[in-house]
């Protein structure tokens, strides 16, 4: 067979995919397994939404459609925008893709020459690092640990960046540490990044409607509108709306970054689908009532996550704050066994937990934290109370 590509050696699947895949498997052959692994909402989006998709169905104009997204779409996301406390946006600062993760890859491939370096806070959402290795971008993880609540620091952008930095990849809430930026912090760091005029920032704030305990979402351009010309504001329905499987993704920023996005979708996707396009808007425009209800519920589950993880000894967990993940270091369990298992790292902490309890969590060096584990907490009720018991028991029989 004649060879791939060179860049395809550095292409991988997804960590994150692999233990869910491995849960999944788990599943079927009969095993009684929770998953705390995947990122998904789980909960559908509300009747208008369908009601829209159904609608445009009748209404198929059978023609290819915008590379940018569709007026209507551009205005919808501009609304959305508005609310959210962003004005001064036009349709020409506006464009769509197939998901976040599809805009955020045309993004890094828009800006990035080979040889530019990428800004990484760590733990990372790990698919920035896996796009930054397809475009051979070389990246810095600015290492944020739990002693510093996995947040990033001014100081450490000014240490980092060298002049062939060009992205700061941004995100908040974070996944997987479900932190958020307190307004106060976004000011320092936008005060740092207006000292660095050749860097671009891609803000992935896609959980921004996922906050808790009455905390203010802050971006960067907001504290300082000085940066609109190179912060990128990503945003998508995957978590918002629960519809993650209809893969919309939207930017906001600079017009000559919008434009590049449609010229890289006309040479791809071309459009995103008429159905699924109609189901956005809904989304965007209609009742925002079940991301509130859904937000409240994450909320709640977050504090029985956490009354679980502050009462086991050692466990050490910033509180989360937005999003639906907490992100514990659970160092203390290395070197420690349960039964005959040696527990000596986070993979092999995740493989015993799920082989012992049926608990399935992503070791945390998928994110680039090799001493923590990612618990996604959206599974149902009485699942997630059930699966926080057993991973408490997992602990209490550690023995040295
Ligand atoms: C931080 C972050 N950015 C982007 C994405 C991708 O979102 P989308 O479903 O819109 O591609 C995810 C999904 O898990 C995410 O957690």
């Amino acid at each position: 067979m004649p060879a791939l590509a060179e860049r395809m050696s550095r292409a991988k699947p997804s960590a994150i995919m692999v233990v869910a895949e491995k849960a999944k498997k788990l599943k079927a052959e009969g095993r009684d397994i929770i998953s705390f692994s995947i990122g998904i909402p789980n909960f559908l989006p509300e009747a208008h939404v369908y009601e829209a998709a159904a609608e445009a169905l009748k209404r198929d104009s059978g023609a290819y459609g915008s590379n940018r997204g569709s007026d209507a779409l551009l205005d919808a996301f501009l609304q959305h925008l508005s609310e959210a406390g962003f004005d001064g946006y036009e349709r020409r600062n506006v464009a769509s893709g197939v998901g976040a993760k599809h805009v955020l890859f045309n993004l890094m491939y828009a800006i990035l020459n080979e040889g530019d370096e990428v800004l990484i806070p760590t733990p990372y959402w790990t698919s920035y690092v896996d796009i930054a290795e397809i475009l051979n971008a070389p990246q810095r993880l600015l290492h944020c640990g739990a002693e510093q609540n996995y947040k990033l620091l001014p100081e450490q952008i000014a240490a980092a960046v060298t002049p062939k930095t060009r992205v700061l990849l941004f995100n908040n809430p974070n996944n997987p540490t479900g932190m958020v930026y307190t307004p106060a912090e976004i000011k320092a760091l936008a005060v740092e990044l207006k000292r660095h005029p050749n860097l671009w920032v891609l803000s992935d704030d896609i959980y921004n409607r996922m906050i808790f305990d009455g905390l203010q979402y802050s971006h960067l351009v907001m504290a300082e509108p000085s940066l609109r010309n190179r912060v990128v504001l990503i945003d998508s329905i995957s978590k918002t709306y629960g519809m993650p499987g209809w893969r919309v993704g939207m930017i906001a920023g600079p017009p000559e970054i919008a434009t590049a996005m449609a010229t890289l979708n006309s040479n791809h996707i071309t459009n995103l689908p008429e159905v699924v396009v109609a189901a956005a808007i809904a989304a965007y425009l209609g009742s925002q009532n079940k991301p509130q209800v859904m937000c409240e519920a994450f909320e709640a589950k977050r504090n029985e996550v956490m009354r679980t993880l502050d009462a086991i000894p050692g466990v050490k967990c910033p509180r989360p704050q937005g999003a639906f993940y907490a992100f514990p270091d659970i160092s203390v369990a290395f070197g420690r066994r349960h039964g005959d298992s040696l527990i000596s790292n986070d993979i092999d902490f995740c493989a015993v937990l799920l082989e012992k309890t049926g608990v399935a969590c992503v070791p945390g060096s998928a994110f680039g934290e090799p001493k923590a584990i990612r618990i996604s907490y959206t599974c149902k009720a009485a699942e997630l109370t059930e699966g926080l018991r057993r991973m408490a028991g997992f602990f209490a029989e550690l023995s040295e």
